[in-house]
């Protein structure tokens, strides 16, 4: 993870950087650093354990000038040594070369044994210090700074997004990408590099999306790359649609806060010019995708986290609605183990990000096989790894999403996700013309049933004050509602650090149920669906244990009031597929109260970071 920033241009560099690093704070947010040439060209760094904060103050009360026309900065989320000013980036080596680096070195071990014969001195615990000494040691036949980073980079084995500068070539900054997101910013004033455009979108909108084993070398007014063998190549300049306004809080506390109420605005982005008023467009998964989903006989889900938990929702609808076989697995599984793989496979690939380490190894790997696959990415960002990686890309229009817990993303996944149901469906013909009408009628009552929940809001934070002293929670679901069950779970223990499983309700008296105590709250979904009497039983079991509950029901299932028991009607008369959208809003309000109430950081809790480009 972590994030990294840094360039070279007329203007001084460093509210560049930091502003950049704020933009970055979601990928690792326990230390921060930032190095700068300064004018008789000698470095001048500045580390902090926390936040940008910390760092911008400890720059500003440094005697020493940050003033600089070139830099490199860095937000680092631990692996290797734990977060401490040491540790922090940018690491130097010999006074003479500096590094910033995202992603992890796995043989570092053996490179930092080798240094250490050679007499190179370490400084910190990282991976990352082997990157600077082993240029270094380059640069001494080399004599040329590109030559020194391709050679040094062809004994890393690992991933890697690097931003070197030395104080004998004060006018250029070399990058280098590997495994890890790095894009280059082509500004009016100068040219940057970073781990993602969000960073640089105050300073330019055009970009170089750098591809894995790139190296460039930049300029004020320069920008060369080059192959792994250092051949010169040339790579688009693209630009961004992002505004930077898109990514400010605006009247909203927390970014999770104004992401939530972004929904209905999300999905109706995402539906737009995908289906018309009674029918999905099958163009809108691109030109080839009838005639690859007309051929396909499996269905092979992969993805981490909450981008799962779609996969898993996913999987009712697809074996459901499109009668086709649907299997799901986390991505940091499937790509080490040997899994049967039949022919004419579709592999999904879910992801907000679209840089997630473990899926995207899962489709590098996938891809590689002598079969017969087909590959489709449902992503956020659109310039990511995984959808250059993929054959069919559909992209969910969210926009931004900064808070590490993913709300709007997963509803646009599963809003996705329903189309695509309802496209390979009429491919096999498995869906009506009525039964797809009905559906596409949903879908496009979303974002007004999204708004109508969301009003449930001071309800919801009423509820939340019960969780103060609560350490532990239990969530109940039953078909598709034990993966929203799930996702309610992950948002719960992610920001409020309050330990919360999900289970099938059918599942809870084959062990579970020994948990349930006065102090283990329990919630629960509760649809109008074929399976409420069965839901209905469960919660007498959970009843007769003492628990409190918490149901989130359709106004029409009409759950008896019991002791101990509140009862939130969250809609009513829902299909299969919009009510695990619907039913996900309360659990996303649910955890963001609570985490208030806990008084956690919501948008930046412990020991996580947004996108997870490690593994
Ligand atoms: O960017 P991705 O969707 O690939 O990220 C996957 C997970 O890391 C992510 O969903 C994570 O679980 C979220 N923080 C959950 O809120």
């Amino acid at each position: 993870m972590c994030g990294i920033i840094g360039g070279i241009c007329r203007n001084n560099i460093t509210p560049i950087l930091i502003d950049g690093l704020k933009k970055l704070e979601y990928r690792g947010y326990d230390s921060a650093g930032i190095i700068v040439l300064t004018k008789n060209n000698k470095f001048n760094r500045s580390r902090s354990v926390g936040k940008i904060n910390n760092l911008e103050q400890k720059i500003k009360n440094k005697k020493t000038t940050f003033e600089s026309k070139i830099g490199i900065a860095h937000n680092r989320w631990a692996t290797h040594g734990e977060p401490s000013n040491r540790n922090a980036h940018p690491h130097i080596c010999n006074n003479v070369i500096s590094v910033v680096h995202n992603g992890i070195i796995e043989n570092f071990a053996k490179l930092k044994a080798k240094q250490k014969k050679k007499g190179y001195k370490f400084t910190s615990d990282t991976d990352t210090e082997v990157i600077v000494h082993e240029i270094h040691e380059y640069l001494q036949s080399e004599k040329n700074l590109v030559k020194a980073v391709q050679k040094a980079v062809k004994n890393f084995e690992g991933s890697y997004g690097i931003g070197v500068i030395s104080n004998q070539y004060p006018n250029q900054v070399v990058a280098v990408k590997n495994n890890s997101p790095l894009i280059i910013g082509i500004g009016k004033d100068g040219n940057f590099i970073a781990s993602d455009q969000m960073a640089l979108i105050n300073v330019t909108k055009k970009f170089i999306y750098l591809k894995d084993g790139d190296i460039a070398n930049i300029g004020i007014d320069s920008i060369s790359i080059f192959d792994k063998n250092c051949n010169p190549i040339k790579r688009q300049t693209k630009i961004s649609k992002l505004k930077s306004g898109q990514i400010s809080l605006g009247n909203y506390k927390h970014y999770m806060q104004k992401e939530i109420f972004e929904q209905p605005q999300a999905i109706q982005d995402t539906l737009e010019s995908r289906i018309t008023k009674k029918s999905v467009l099958a163009s809108a998964f691109g030109y080839q995708a009838e005639k690859i989903f007309s051929k396909i006989k499996h269905i092979q889900i992969i993805a981490c986290g909450t981008s799962y938990n779609a996969g898993l929702v996913a999987k009712y609808w697809l074996e459901g609605i499109a009668k086709i076989s649907t299997n799901v697995e986390v991505a940091s599984e499937y790509r080490y183990r040997n899994p049967i793989i039949f022919d004419d496979t579709l592999f999904i690939f879910i992801s907000q990000s679209g840089e997630t380490a473990d899926t995207l190894a899962a489709i590098k790997t996938v891809k590689k096989l002598d079969k017969k696959i087909y590959t489709l990415s449902i992503c956020n960002c659109a310039e990511s790894s995984l959808t250059r990686e993929s054959k069919l890309t559909f992209l969910t229009h969210a926009g931004p999403e900064i808070g590490v817990a993913s709300t709007k993303a997963f509803t646009t996944q599963l809003a996705s996700l329903a189309l695509l149901t309802v496209v390979i469906g009429k491919c096999h013909n498995k869906i009506s013309k009525q039964q797809e009408a009905k559906i596409v009628d949903g879908l496009n009552k979303l974002p007004g049933l999204i708004s109508k929940t969301l009003k449930q809001e001071e309800q919801i934070k009423q509820l939340a004050k019960t969780f103060k002293n609560k350490f532990n929670a239990i969530f109940i679901g039953r078909g598709s509602m034990h993966a929203i069950a799930m996702e309610g779970a992950l948002k719960l223990k992610e920001i409020s650090y309050i330990h919360a499983e999900a289970y099938p309700a059918g599942e809870l008296k084959h062990g579970p149920i020994a948990l349930i105590d006065k102090d283990t709250p329990v919630i629960a979904i509760a649809p109008k669906n074929d399976l409420l009497d069965k839901l209905k039983s469960n919660l007498q079991e959970v009843k007769s244990r003492g628990s409190k509950m918490i149901v989130f029901e359709d106004e029409k299932s009409q759950i008896t009031k019991m002791q101990n028991m509140t009862i939130i009607p969250t809609t009513t008369n829902l299909g299969v597929i919009t009510a695990p959208i619907i039913f996900t809003i309360p659990l996303q309000l649910l955890s963001y109260h609570v985490a208030l109430i806990k008084k956690t950081n919501v948008d930046q809790p412990r020991n996580l970071a947004k996108s997870v480009t490690v593994e």
